[in-house]
């Protein structure tokens, strides 16, 4: 408010930033989250790492607080558990112009013929799958659907590509329209996780079975009870 006229946000620019900051920003990022949070319920000995890692940093560095430029360098196993399910499931791109799209390897199509790249035409809608490349076992190894931060923390076929802006992950996106936030939700996944997990311990509820439903963002929806909206049932115990 106190900055000159013309470098001040309009009422209608002011509302538009804080509706896309709200939704790009923050249900995206409590997603994420609240699965970080169920996966770990399921992995006590995930929770176990993650607590050594805070710890060495307390024993290390006494009471200064943790500092964001400290996450890169003493969290890489907190880092690596932020890693997998890319609340985007898909993303929708209209191709300006006629064009040709190359492939990784060639595929057969429902017609026998092997092809090496795809033709679009101007205006098509071209729909890419985010959760698709992170479950790729071409790149992640042969169990790409099962939750393991470590995959991220030893150097393989993970580090040989690298598509998107974080981490050889599509879950923010690549190219010019990227996620601008990526760096300010790690921050911030960051932050949260370490905080709670010097505090809480995380286990799993019982008898009930959550699964992944694309609404937006991908939800957290108790199986039978889809009718309530997300949830992500776990007992959560003080340290
Ligand atoms: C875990 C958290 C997040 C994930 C997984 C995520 C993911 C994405 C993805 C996949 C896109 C690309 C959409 C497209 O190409 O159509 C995107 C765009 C965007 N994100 Fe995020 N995002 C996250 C957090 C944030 C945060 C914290 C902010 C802001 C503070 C933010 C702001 C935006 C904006 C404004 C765009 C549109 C960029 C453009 O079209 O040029 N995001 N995000």
């Amino acid at each position: 408010m106190s900055t000159d006229a013309k470098h001040k946000l309009s009422e209608e620019e002011l509302l538009a930033q804080t509706t896309v900051l709200t939704i790009a920003g923050h249900d995206t990022t409590a997603n994420t989250l609240s699965w970080v949070l169920y996966e770990l319920a399921q992995h006590p000995i995930a929770q176990t790492k993650l607590r050594d890692e805070v710890k060495a940093f307390r024993v290390s560095h006494g009471d200064r607080d943790i500092h964001a430029g400290d996450f890169d360098v003493s969290f890489p196993y907190t880092t690596a558990t932020l890693r997998f399910l890319p609340i985007v499931i898909h993303l929708l791109r209209k191709a300006s112009n006629d064009d040709t799209i190359p492939l990784s390897k060639p595929l057969k199509t429902r017609h026998g013929k092997e092809i090496s790249s795809i033709s679009v035409k101007r205006g098509q809608v071209v729909l890419t799958s985010l959760w698709g490349y992170n479950r790729l076992e071409e790149i992640w190894g042969n169990d790409p659907d099962i939750w393991r931060p470590e995959r991220f923390l030893t150097k393989g076929e993970s580090t040989k590509h690298s598509v998107g802006v974080y981490g050889n992950l599509a879950s923010f996106s690549s190219g010019v329209h990227s996620c601008i936030g990526w760096r300010f939700a790690i921050i911030e996944l960051h932050s949260i996780l370490i905080t709670l997990i010097e505090r809480f311990e995380f286990l799993p509820a019982p008898d009930v079975t959550v699964l992944p439903v694309p609404a937006g963002t991908v939800m957290p929806m108790v199986k039978g009870e889809e009718d309530k909206g997300p949830q992500v049932p776990i007992t959560i115990r003080s340290l």
